[in-house]
């Protein structure tokens, strides 16, 4: 049975937020939009094919690390698992790891793209007719509540796909204390983390030779025109995605190809040719260095699993 958790419409809710959010980025310097706006349906959509595109190898190698270690993770976790998944998308390869869980209690897929959600929760449950599956509406970047527990399980936070990379670092602490206060005394929290590597392989991997990333970045600027009535010229924008090593990230950003405006909220935003807005990070943590960002937010560092490759990690954190 899928229940909807929360009655209120929070799509609805967020669009305020989105106005505000935009005008404080493009007001700070540098210039930001805030990455969790790529995920509309659209974006969605988008997101799922760069996951298949061949330069993008997050996908594949953390594929490749779950179908290896899956039943050692399921042992691991016990019987009675109450699996929560922040960002859920479309659910894929969280089968892998649902497959491999012996008797789970429930399946809470989280994510801030409403309609993309229960429409991959009912083909979900298709699957699994027997597993409760509850999605949730939600912005993991803030606090998740009004999740009932369920006597007798042990409740799984599971943060696939390297999203992590995506906060700050200080930020990145602040989500894995809420991760931790969500899975609660005796829950563990699992979460996929990219690792550092060649520039090359990097920069391919987020800015694809099919431009399916560089359309996921520019569908920003079609957001900012169908939903915040913006004015701008969206072929004066380009994508770009360089490695920065001094922070260990991939920064995304909107490069202005020419002089141009962008119009919105009765303000005007003027950008010079090669200026840009930063609208995300891809922060790629080494072991070590993931583990002290787990510590500080009061998680114990447990296993660590590979891929084969030793591309991508995915971290065992005790709440
Ligand atoms: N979190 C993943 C990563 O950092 C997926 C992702 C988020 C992503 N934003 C993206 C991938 C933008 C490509 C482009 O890789």
């Amino acid at each position: 049975m899928i229940a909807l958790i929360g009655a209120k419409r929070p799509e609805a809710t967020l669009h305020g937020q989105f106005l505000r959010d935009v005008l404080e980025g493009l007001t700070a310097h540098p210039r930001i939009l805030p990455c969790k706006y790529f995920y509309d349906r659209h974006g969605s959509e988008l997101f799922d094919r760069i996951a298949e595109e061949p330069d993008y190898y997050l996908t594949g190698a953390e594929t490749e690390l779950l179908t290896m270690h899956a039943a050692a993770i399921a042992a691991a976790l016990g019987r009675a698992v109450d699996l929560v998944e922040l960002g859920s998308g479309s659910s894929i390869k969280t089968r892998i790891l649902l497959d491999a869980l012996l008797t789970p209690a429930r399946y809470v897929p989280i994510d801030i793209s409403g309609e993309y959600l229960f429409a991959t929760a009912e083909r979900l449950q298709h699957l699994y007719p027997d597993l409760a599956i509850e999605p949730m509406v939600a912005d993991y970047s803030g606090r998740i509540d009004g999740l009932r527990a369920i006597e007798g399980t042990r409740r799984v936070v599971f943060f696939p796909g390297s999203s992590i990379g995506n906060f700050e670092p200080r930020a990145a602490v602040a989500f894995l204390d809420r991760a931790r206060i969500l899975a609660g005394r005796g829950g563990v929290v699992l979460v996929g983390v990219d690792l550092p590597k060649e520039r090359a392989v990097l920069e391919r991997a987020y800015d694809d030779r099919h431009g399916v990333t560089a359309a996921f970045n520019l569908n920003l600027m079609t957001r900012l025109q169908s939903e915040l009535g913006a004015e701008l010229e969206s072929d004066a924008f380009r994508h770009a995605a360089p490695w920065q090593p001094e922070h260990s990230r991939v920064e995304m950003r909107l490069v202005a190809t020419r002089a141009t405006l962008i119009r919105v909220g009765g303000q005007s935003f003027p950008f010079k040719a090669g200026e840009h807005i930063v609208t995300e990070h891809c922060y790629k943590h080494d072991v070590a260095a993931f583990r002290r960002l787990a510590v500080q937010a009061g998680l114990g560092p447990g296993a660590v699993w590979f891929d084969p490759d030793e591309r991508v990690s995915i971290h065992w954190l005790d709440a």
